[in-house]
């Protein structure tokens, strides 16, 4: 595939070493200085783009590829507000997207089994909290993953919301921002009489890499919005 990576901070120059060495061809690098190199001739150059850069500026970023007609993966955290306008707007010009909070393939495992364990805990006598540790660079808080982990508790009915304090009926999410750590999230289930654990520790930024590229690979010839959950049951 010929790509066009969309940032290259930490996480695009992580994909690009994955990229080359399956033997694919990074044709283009845009960053904030020269972002206005991005326009619908050079996106049509590519196969696929893979966006990773910030949440003030994914939204234009995946729309200028749709518009031009190329498959976009992106990556980007601390936007889901807007991520459902966005899929709305991907469906009505028949593009394809495919974004997730987190791209490792064995983050994708946990999320079925947390999915798995919040539908088991509805009507239980448990408290719930998950905990989120990264690096000092980290931007938004809560982590895209740990909302999605949440997610998974509100849609089965354990609670109302997630929250960073200590709110009724809302699961706490615990941030906590330290040295280079790429990235742990942890469940922690609690009743009076035991507790169960769901722990997920990524060792380094190659993980979510190789998970993009399998996306990027993945969705090629495809059209619509499409999740991390589609690429591992249907790859
Ligand atoms: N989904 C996952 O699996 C996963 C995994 C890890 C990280 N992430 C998320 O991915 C995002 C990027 O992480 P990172 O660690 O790579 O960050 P980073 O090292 O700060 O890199 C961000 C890149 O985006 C570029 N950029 C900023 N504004 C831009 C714009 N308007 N147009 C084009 N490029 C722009 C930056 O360019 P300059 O340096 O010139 O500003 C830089 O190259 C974050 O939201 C992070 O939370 C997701």
């Amino acid at each position: 595939m010929k790509i066009i990576l969309i940032g290259y901070g930490k996480m695009g120059k992580a994909i690009e070493q994955v990229a080359v060495d399956k033997g694919h061809e990074v044709i283009h690098t845009i960053t904030s200085s020269n972002k206005t190199e991005l326009n619908p001739d050079l996106i049509r150059k590519a196969d696929a783009v893979i966006e990773f850069t910030r949440p003030d500026s994914v939204y234009e970023n995946l729309k200028l590829c749709i518009d031009a007609g190329i498959p976009v993966v992106s990556g980007t955290t601390g936007w889901i507000e807007k991520l459902n306008e966005m899929e709305q707007y991907c469906l009505q010009k028949d593009g394809a997207m495919l974004w997730a909070s987190n791209f490792s393939i064995g983050v994708n495992i946990f999320f079925e089994i947390n999915e798995r364990l919040a539908q088991l805990l509805a009507g239980q006598n448990y408290q719930v909290d998950i905990k989120e540790t990264h690096h000092i660079h980290k931007l938004d808080k809560p982590s895209g993953t740990a909302i999605t982990l949440a997610g998974k508790f509100i849609e089965a009915g354990v609670y109302q919301g997630w929250s960073l304090e200590n709110e009724k009926n809302k699961l706490p999410v615990i941030c906590e921002r330290k040295d280079e750590i790429t990235g742990i999230h942890t469940v922690n289930c609690i009743s009076d009489d035991d507790r169960i654990l769901l722990t997920h520790e990524a060792f380094n930024r190659k993980a979510f890499a190789k998970g993009a590229l399998l996306a990027a690979e993945w969705l090629q010839g495809k059209r619509g919005v499409f999740s991390m959950k589609d690429v591992i049951s249907k790859s």
